[in-house]
């Protein structure tokens, strides 16, 4: 059986892709951001993922105002990275996981749960980021250290799906993973926020005291935040910070009980405030698979790829 055996949160700022793109990652300013995700590279190096789920926001690459799915879920082969304005970031085409993107979708829709299917689909920063912070800096011509599955969340266009309803996704999520017959360790990120505002009079709003609250509060108490409604976010963790309900869908489908790892914020990166978090399952691992079996899964993992 596949399982979940950790989630990642993590900030997904487009100016800390344009950093590594660009080679400034020594420059001071970056050095304290990426410095931030040493250890966690590390982290995954060792936890090595056979998949990740990677729930993130479009912002109007794929979609555009004209259609915004709530929940979309990428079945595709591959993602190819977008072109946000300045050319698709040099960054190796995503290899997904059919077989078990469409069980998930299986699992979780007749769960009541109305995803949108996506069979083609380009990512843009909100998914490239966060995978070149954990997998760290990849040629564009090599390939990702593991195939990943898009989930792509409504958070730009009004109104965005509840905290609650992110939670309880990431609940159906947990459930369709655990049906999966093969031994998977999957690991499932939450991406987007902190606290942030990019446009009006209160461009640049940064709340540091809601954003720590809400990391203590992802590892030891998430049904409380799966209560806050939409207007908190927006009145405290400004307008774009409404992207932090995609964090409740990675917490919902991990174990009630996790530890927590690994923690980083720093302010400010771009105009954002950067929060990361690494929270491990406790029953990790696939206890039921022998050794040989792992090693066939995992070259069946290493084929999809590429
Ligand atoms: C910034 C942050 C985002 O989340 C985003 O999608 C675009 C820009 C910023 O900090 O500039
Ligand atoms: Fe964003």
């Amino acid at each position: 059986m596949a399982r979940i055996i950790a989630g990642v949160g993590s900030s997904h700022v487009p100016a800390i892709g344009a950093a590594l793109d660009n080679g400034k990652t020594e420059e001071p300013y970056w050095k304290r951001v990426f410095s931030g995700f040493e250890k966690s590279q590390e982290w995954m190096r060792e936890t090595r993922p056979d998949v990740a789920i990677i729930v993130y926001n479009d912002h109007a690459s794929a979609f555009s105002v004209e259609m915004i799915p709530t929940f979309a879920l990428g079945c595709a082969a591959e993602f190819p990275p977008a072109d946000e304005g300045w050319g698709p970031r040099p960054v190796p085409v995503v290899q997904g996981y059919p077989a078990l993107a469409s069980h998930i979708a299986q699992s979780v829709i007749l769960d009541e749960f109305d995803l949108t299917i996506c069979n083609k689909m380009e990512v843009d920063h909100g998914m490239t980021v966060p995978m070149n912070l954990l997998f760290g800096k990849v040629d564009k011509n090599s390939h990702w250290p593991c195939p990943v599955i898009p989930l792509a969340v409504n958070v730009v266009m009004y109104p965005p799906p509840t905290g609650h309803r992110c939670y309880m996704l990431g609940r159906a999520i947990r459930k369709a993973v655990q049906s999966y017959p093969e031994d998977l360790r999957v690991v499932i990120f939450g991406t987007g926020g902190l606290s942030h505002q990019i446009s009006g009079p209160r461009a640049g709003l940064i709340n540091s005291k809601w954003d720590k609250n809400f990391l203590d509060n992802l590892s030891k108490d998430p049904q409380k935040l799966a209560k806050i409604p939409h207007i908190d976010y927006m009145r405290e963790a400004g307008a774009e910070g409404i992207e932090m309900v995609m964090w409740l869908i990675m917490r919902g489908a991990l174990d009630d009980k996790v530890d927590e790892v690994y923690r980083f914020y720093t302010v400010p990166a771009s105009n954002t405030a950067v929060g990361h978090i690494i929270l491990e399952n406790r029953k990790r691992g696939v206890k039921t698979a022998t050794k040989h079996k792992r090693a066939a899964v995992r070259a069946k993992v290493d084929r999809i790829r590429g």
